[in-house]
């Protein structure tokens, strides 16, 4: 038999956006996960080779990201199909940038394509999670919904699930600076507050409401006044040496916000312009620089497109 091969790639993605925090999220180009599949005459799934992880993912198939994913969806469809799986990483891992959320999201939507089976995405999503549950030890789709939808995501709710796609201005610009420390996402939940006031609850409401309305009506200066966490960030910014130093480079860069992307350690900004993101993104890298911690930065617009098969 011939053998059927696929190959997909999924983007990285920022989420929590300021006052989203486990509600918003958005796709961004050129980082992310690729995945390749090729069905084999055995009757199990096996991880062939991790490449770019520096030997840090495991192999075992109850335990990466991916393979979980793939395993739920067959339990439920009831699939027995040999794979052998090939993952690249093409992003930092603990990096604040949705890493398992991509091996998740790439994972099932291969299975998708290679087998024809066209599940729905909201099936697709609650196998995703599945995988992103092993990583972070906790369900949050803020970085799996936006993967697998692409553009910028709103879950109204958990259960049912609800994902809400969100237009945006199409000049957004998003500066992204990672300064190369891990944070994993289990321990930086774990120093956040099991509940919140009802002020703060208020104050966060009113922020997540106005971005979206911000985001809708193309008004720049209430997605910036919106652009603050009263739930996560205060407590998460002193797991990041450089955090108060890139944000003011960033902000007197010209930026519309700095945050926290996802459970850090990167940060993002929003600008109007791919030049306004360049100098920004500069200005923050040289900040964190001067805190004697390297960084790698990205400039992007949103992704439309979540994952895409490339061969
Ligand atoms: N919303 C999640 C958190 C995202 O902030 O813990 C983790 O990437």
């Amino acid at each position: 038999m011939k053998s059927k091969k696929i190959k997909v790639f999924a983007p990285a993605t920022v989420s929590n956006v300021g006052p989203g925090f486990d509600l918003m999220g958005f796709a961004i180009h050129g980082i992310g996960d690729e995945i390749e599949l090729s069905i084999s005459k055995n009757n199990f799934i096996q991880i062939k080779k991790i490449i770019g992880d520096n030997n840090r993912l495991p192999y075992d198939t109850n335990k990466n990201t991916a393979t979980v994913s793939i395993l739920s969806l067959f339990k439920s469809h009831q699939i027995k199909v040999g794979l052998d799986i090939i993952i690249r990483k093409k992003m930092g891992i603990g990096s604040g940038l949705g890493s398992s959320s991509a091996s998740a999201v790439a994972g099932v939507f291969a299975v998708d394509k290679l087998l024809g089976l066209n599940l729905p995405k909201q099936e697709l999503l609650s196998h995703a999670l599945a995988g992103e549950l092993i990583a972070s030890k906790s369900i949050h789709a803020d970085n799996i919904a936006p993967c697998l939808y692409g553009g910028f995501i709103l879950i109204r709710s958990y259960n049912p699930i609800d994902i809400v796609q969100i237009d945006f201005p199409k000049n957004l610009f998003c500066s992204i600076l990672y300064p190369e420390i891990e944070i994993k996402t289990s321990e930086a939940r774990k120093i956040l507050d099991k509940k919140v006031d009802r002020s703060v609850a208020i104050s966060q409401a009113g922020n997540a409401s106005a971005l979206i309305v911000g985001l809708i009506k193309k008004d720049f200066q209430l997605i910036s006044r919106s652009m603050e966490d009263f739930i996560a960030e205060p407590k998460r910014a002193v797991l990041i040496p450089c955090y108060n130093e890139v944000r003011n480079a960033a902000l007197n860069s010209g930026a519309l916000n700095c945050n926290i992307s996802g459970s850090g350690p990167s940060m993002f900004s929003f600008s109007t312009s791919e030049k306004d993101a360049l100098r920004i993104v500069s200005a923050m890298k040289t900040a964190a620089f001067k805190k004697g911690i390297k960084s790698k930065t990205f400039v992007s617009m949103i992704n439309d497109d979540g994952p895409s098969v490339i061969k």
